[in-house]
């Protein structure tokens, strides 16, 4: 019987389960959708029982697919960061979990980042405190609904609840505990300043244990709901950042991660924390223990808006439908011209994280003349898209980060146009990602390691699998050098007017909504 590793990454619109052999190849593979919840405007709340009958429906799947011959040795978990799972004194779920893109904390971003000082809170977490992570969640939730916090005996992540229904066993682990804000990231635990400045009784947390190491075991009734047999070893796995780092074969400080989904990530392995001042990007804890020359924390720089300017093009501009769309609007796009003959594309479409940090920036399409074509605007937005991962990226730089290559992941990987254009706006080489889901491959990475002592670099480099490499065009490097400084402009010229504009936008709704009540 083929020993296998079991990876769930509990993701923010579904659940995955990938099933990979020792030599990292992937036998089969499940997955289950969920909603988010938008009960008032701005708010993001999931169900965590709906998280865990998705994780049975997705690892049935893939179980199913690996045959009956198949021996699950492990099981690794991964997950969505910085959100909030409120559990009572039998350990049950308080309310819904308020996920990280909730906005509803925002005036609990600005009270306790005034209150311990910006500098400061960046020294010791390591990244400006943002709306939807747990250190603000908890702060609404301690003045919003007093009387839940009352009754709240846990604190937990998403993918920590998850690990709890599998094992019973309540921990989390350095690289999802930093999201929350509450973590000191040099320390690798929580931080008594802050957790005193956002009042949280330590009690409330769980204990911190390095991710690839043992959590529990596969509890009888977890067991029986998968058709596995109890008692497999479980491992305390990471958030879906540092264990898609692993899962992507990223280990050393030469390699920088460029991920595009919805919104997109630079991410670079570091040695040690030198968190960026003016807190325009952010240090994270990583799933490897520092030391042995393991980098244990990564840099990264988030931008909200990729892959959702491409499907907002798709959907309101083009109206195209039909699986192919895409594949439709890269072929366009391969027709224009680096530059897109002139069209520039800001991509702020709501807001922006790294590194303006700034909810109220908005997109912009500048320079558009009757000569220009579809084609001409949809290369504006893969351009802009990545001009401002660029612009993510010069913070992390400007910290110390050299990296030599790109690893391209996420959907946007899989467009040979995109892949050339980060190669050449970027001037670095790039490679694709082969396996689609980095951070379920890590969650089996930390599995392996933390079950059988294979050391999780070393599987880490093994099991990556990368497409051949495309190299940067210099005329074309050049040329977006020169485009990239008038993108700078172009956003410190516009942002006041985008302020303006979107507060006009917001107005007449008020005006409307008023006017409606009175008659
Ligand atoms: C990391 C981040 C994402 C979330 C959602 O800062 O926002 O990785 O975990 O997947």
């Amino acid at each position: 019987m083929t020993q296998l590793y079991l990876g769930i990454d509990l993701g923010t619109s579904a659940v995955k389960a990938l099933i990979v052999d020792a030599a990292g190849q992937v036998r089969a593979a499940g997955s289950a959708e969920y909603p988010v919840n938008r009960p008032q405007p701005g708010w993001a709340e999931q169900d965590p029982v709906m998280w865990w009958t998705a994780t049975i429906d997705a690892v049935r799947q893939a179980l199913g697919w690996a045959g009956a011959n198949a021996r699950v040795a492990a099981i690794g978990v991964s997950g969505q960061m910085h959100g909030t799972v409120l559990l009572d004194e039998r350990e049950r779920p308080l309310a819904p979990a308020i996920i990280w893109a909730d906005g509803r904390s925002q005036a609990q971003v600005e009270r306790l980042t005034r209150e311990i000082g910006a500098e400061r809170l960046i020294d010791i977490a390591g990244s400006p405190l943002a709306a939807g992570f747990q250190a603000a969640t908890v702060a609404w939730v301690k003045e919003e609904r007093s009387s839940v916090w009352w009754r709240t005996k846990r604190v937990l992540l998403p993918k920590d609840e998850l690990r709890r229904r599998l094992t019973g066993e309540i921990m989390t682990d350095p690289g999802d505990g930093s999201g929350t804000l509450l973590f000191d990231a040099r320390w690798r635990n929580w931080s008594p300043d802050l957790l005193g400045a956002v009042g949280v009784e330590p009690a409330k947390l769980p204990p911190v244990r390095p991710s690839a190491s043992l959590a529990g075991a596969l509890r009888p009734d977890a067991a029986a709901e998968f058709g596995l047999p109890a008692g497999i070893p479980v491992a305390v796995g990471s958030g879906d950042a540092p264990s898609g780092m692993l899962g992507a074969g990223i280990v050393d400080p030469a390699t920088m991660l460029l991920s595009i989904s919805t919104g997109a990530q630079v991410m670079i392995p570091a040695l040690g924390v030198h968190p960026d001042p003016l807190g325009r990007s952010h240090t994270f804890a990583s799933a490897l223990e520092p030391g042995a020359g393991h980098p244990g924390w990564n840099q990264m720089g988030a931008t909200l808006v990729a892959g959702m300017a491409m499907r907002w093009l798709r959907d309101e501009l083009l109206g195209l439908s039909g699986p192919d769309a895409y594949e439709r609007m890269s072929a366009w796009a391969a027709e224009s011209q680096p530059g897109a003959r002139g069209v520039l594309f800001l991509p702020y479409l709501v807001g922006e994280r790294s590194p303006h940090m700034d909810a109220r920036a908005r997109g912009v399409f500048l320079g558009l003349g009757a000569h220009h074509d579809r084609g001409d605007l949809v290369r504006a937005v893969m351009e802009g898209a990545i001009f401002a991962c660029l612009d993510a990226f010069a913070a992390l730089r400007e910290g110390g980060a050299a990296p030599e290559r790109i690893v391209m992941a996420g959907g946007g990987a899989r467009s040979p146009l995109w892949r050339q254009i980060v190669a050449d706006i970027f001037g670095l080489p790039v490679v694709a990602l082969a396996t689609a889901d980095q951070a379920a491959m890590g969650a089996a990475i930390l599995a392996i390691a933390a079950t059988t002592g294979r050391d999780a670099v070393e599987t880490a480099r093994d099991w990556a699998a990368y497409g051949p490499p495309l190299t940067p065009n210099r005329a074309r490097h050049a040329r977006y050098a020169e485009l990239y400084a008038i993108f700078r402009e172009a956003y410190g010229q516009t942002i006041d007017l985008s302020h303006k504009l979107a507060a006009f936008g917001e107005a007449p709704r008020r005006v409307l909504s008023t006017e409606r009540h009175r008659h």
